[in-house]
This record gives C-alpha cells, sequence and structure tokens, in this order.
C-alpha cells in the first residue's frame, strides 16, 4: 500500500494534496507520512509476532523528535550512536531502558550519560571502549550492560560507503578475537554481559548476507555458552534495503525469515536495528522549479532544493525517482535537476524526464532516511521545514530556519 498517491492528476500523502502543503508551508519542505511511519513498524512487529524480540530504531536515519515519538508509542526501543540522540530518544519520550548505544567512538561524557540514563546496552567496538567503559561504570557505581559487536566479515553487496561488516571496516571486534574479549568482559568487575551484536551494511537487498552473519553469530554464542557466557540477547543489527527505483525488495517477514528459522527455540531475545526501512518510503522532499535552463547539451531544472537538504545522490551517486506532484501541460523533456549550491556536485538526479515548468512543484521520492538528518547549512541555506501527515492533518515538527539563526552562535572579533 502506498501513502503517497495520485488522486486528480495530484501527488497526495495521505488525505493531503503536496500543492497544498506547499501553499502552506513552503519549500523546500521534508513531507513524513504517520501512517508509512506505522505501516513499516508494524510490518516488523508482524513477522516477529510470538518471538521475545525488540526492534530497535536507528535514530540516524531520521531523527526527528515526532518521528522518534511516534515510534515510542508504538513499542520501539532506539539504536543511538551518540550523547545527542540519547537526547533526542528521551526528550521524545522514549523509553532509555530499550535503548542500544552503537559507535566506535564513545565519549566518556557521553558513556557516562548512557549509564546514568540506565539504558539496555552498551554495543562495545573495542578492547580499549569496553576496559574505559568498565572505569566509568566504576566511578558512578553502576554496572554497564554489553554486547560486543562483532564483525562477522561477511560481503553484504552493497556501496563500499555503507558496508560495514567486512575485515577491511573500522567496525566492530575481528570474529577472531571475540571469544577472548568476552571473558575478558566477564572478568571486568563494572561489566555485565548482555549480549551479541552484528550490522554489516545498509540497504541489503538480498538476505542472504544476513542469515549468514547470523549463523556466525549463533556459532559464536554458542562457544560463549560452552564458555560459562550466557547472553541475554542477539543483536542483529540494520540494513534491511527499500525501493528506491525498480529494485526487487524483500518484505520485512521474507528478510527476517531465514534469521528466525535459525534462532527458532533460541532462549535469547532477538534485537533488530532497522533504520532506513522504518523510514526511507515514509517521506518526500517537496521542492519548487526556481529557473529552466535548457542548454545545447544538457537541459537543467534548478530547483529549490539541493545538496544541502539532500546529500544522497551527490555523496553516493544514490537515485531518488523525481516526479512532478500535479500533471502538467509542458511537454516532457530530460532534464538535470539541480540545485543552486555552487557545486557540480549539487544534483539531485540526472537525465529525468519530466513535464515540468517554472513554478511548479516535484517530490523527491524515498528521502525519508539519511535525507534531513545528513543535511547542513552549506552556502548558508537554511534548514528544510520538516511536516509530518496524519490523515488530512499536516503538522510542523520542525519549523525551517531563519538565516538570522544560522549565524546566531558566531561573533566578530572585538574592536
Ligand atoms: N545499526 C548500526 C550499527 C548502523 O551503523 C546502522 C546504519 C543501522 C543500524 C541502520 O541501518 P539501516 O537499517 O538504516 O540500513 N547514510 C547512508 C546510510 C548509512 C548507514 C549507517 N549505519 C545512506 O544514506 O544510505
Amino acid at each position: 500500500m502506498s501513502f503517497f498517491s495520485r488522486r486528480n492528476g495530484t501527488l497526495h500523502v495521505e488525505d493531503l494534496s503536496l500543492s497544498e502543503i506547499a501553499a502552506r508551508f513552503g519549500t523546500p519542505a521534508y513531507v513524513y507520512s504517520r501512517a508509512a511511519l506505522t505501516a513499516a513498524f508494524n510490518a516488523y512487529k508482524n513477522a516477529l509476532t510470538g518471538r521475545d524480540a525488540l526492534v530497535c530504531y536507528a535514530v540516524k536515519a531520521n531523527s526527528n523528535l515526532a518521528i522518534l515519538n511516534v515510534f515510542a508509542r508504538l513499542g520501539a526501543g532506539f539504536d543511538i550512536v551518540s550523547g545527542g540522540e540519547l537526547a533526542r530518544v528521551i526528550a521524545a519520550g522514549g523509553d532509555p531502558g530499550k535503548v542500544v548505544f552503537s559507535g566506535v567512538g564513545k565519549s566518556a561524557a557521553e558513556m557516562r550519560a548512557a549509564l546514568e540514563a540506565g539504558i539496555l546496552c552498551f554495543n562495545v567496538e573495542s578492547a580499549a571502549e569496553l576496559e574505559q567503559l568498565d572505569e566509568i561504570a566504576a566511578s558512578i557505581g553502576k554496572k554497564a550492560p554489553v554486547s560486543l559487536r562483532v564483525n562477522p566479515n561477511v560481503d553484504p553487496k552493497t556501496h563500499p560507503y555503507i558496508s560495514t561488516g567486512l575485515k577491511s571496516n573500522k567496525f566492530g571486534v575481528a570474529f577472531e578475537d571475540a571469544r577472548t574479549l568476552y571473558r575478558r568482559a566477564a572478568a571486568l568487575p563494572n561489566i555485565e554481559v548482555h549480549g551479541l551484536d552484528c550490522h554489516i551494511g545498509s540497504q541489503l537487498l538480498d538476505p542472504a548476507p544476513a542469515a549468514e552473519a547470523a549463523e556466525k553469530i549463533l556459532g559464536l554464542a554458542d562457544e560463549l555458552a560452552a564458555d560459562g557466557i550466557h547472553l541475554s540477547h542477539l543483536d542483529f543489527g540494520g540494513g534491511m534495503g527499500i525501493q528506491y527505483s525498480d529494485e526487487t525488495v524483500p518484505s520485512a517477514s521474507e528478510y527476517l525469515a531465514a534469521i528466525l528459522k535459525l534462532t527458532a527455540g533460541r532462549k535469547e531475545k532477538l534485537l533488530f536495528e532497522p533504520g532506513r526501512s522504518l523510514v526511507g518510503n515514509a517521506g518526500v522532499l517537496l521542492t519548487k522549479v526556481e529557473v529552466l535552463k535548457p542548454g545545447s547539451e544538457k537541459n537543467f531544472a534548478i530547483i529549490d532544493a539541493a545538496m544541502n537538504d539532500l546529500m544522497r545522490p551527490a555523496l553516493y551517486d544514490a537515485f531518488h525517482d523525481i516526479v512532478a506532484v500535479t500533471d502538467g501541460k509542458a511537454q516532457p523533456q530530460c532534464w538535470e535537476v539541480v540545485g543552486p549550491v555552487c557545486e557540480s556536485g549539487d544534483f539531485l538526479g540526472h537525465a529525468r524526464k519530466l513535464a515540468i515548468e517554472t513554478g511548479d512543484l516535484l517530490a523527491i521520492m524515498s528521502t525519508g532516511a539519511y535525507g534531513m538528518t545528513m543535511s547542513s547549512n552549506y552556502n548558508t541555506r537554511p534548514r528544510a521545514i520538516e511536516v509530518l501527515v496524519d490523515g488530512a492533518h499536516a503538522h510542523v515538527v520542525r519549523r525551517r530556519e531563519s538565516v538570522s539563526e544560522l549565524f546566531a552562535l558566531e561573533s566578530v572579533l572585538p574592536g
């Protein structure tokens, strides 16, 4: 079921037209569908029916408080990678007791804050981090719940920038070192071993690498049990891909099937850390055509959104479908869809066939994940407004930045 549908020639989000949203709130605007967020979460929940499991939404994909709050109300846990994300989860009404803390470079202050908040588990990524966490826990009289993030050395077959489970990546503890490090963890006085964690990469369309990683993780869990280390949970990370173009994408239940089969009858609770698959297809970036610049080699459609709003095309050469919000009268032509930023890499889409005129609205699809969270103020461009649609209602969940806010933290030299 799509929550973005064309009705009477105009693209709608749930029961609101994107033209009306643009008229009310301006452009560029990130527009999200609450029903789409809910459906994506429920797809995981349904796939996990009857199992002791917790879905920890990876906050980095989209950390708007309203989105975190939607997931918190649905019973989600959260996967965080910074003290800032922990503060967001708490501000949004999330339960710190359902938070797992991933990341290769946690600071002492972040470890302390997470211990004080009483998070579910630290996903520890190195021997040094384990020792430091033990000391910090001692200093505040707490025990730190720990999983080791183990690098299963599985090729996720995705973009090299978003593949994390290979030996050559900076993430996780090497598989062959894990058993020794678990023994060390079990011996540390302020560490409590709770689980085992892995995450092999993002935008995975094939469930096989995830299943291969799971198999290795389960084997390791059994070896640890033989060492007298009994785990209460197994965390299989995130990574399930979404449809951006015409890819074939497994459903949550198809993606999880192999893992659920492998873990059938086991006592450990199952954790997952999906980000993109919960929010990616629940959002669009709504933008307006500012200038049309036909040329002898290429035609440029310059829009009011740019690489600072959506970095994925410039950074990964990622594809996002771009559609006209209303059926136009113009002749379809091939356009380079670009932003106003002073970089040749500032493109949102190459060679797109669009029937557009100056002032028309476009929707850049599937931008709910890693869109706003990776945005910047490059070229002193205020960040886009964010609107969450719920049925026929639109809620501003982040107002548009003003230019003066962009330099409010700066000052000039005295005298
Ligand atoms: N858990 C850990 C430890 C992670 O590092 C990530 C993502 C996730 C979970 C969530 O993965 P997901 O379900 O969203 O695939 N900026 C890139 C994606 C970077 C992903 C980083 N880690 C992009 O725009 O494609």
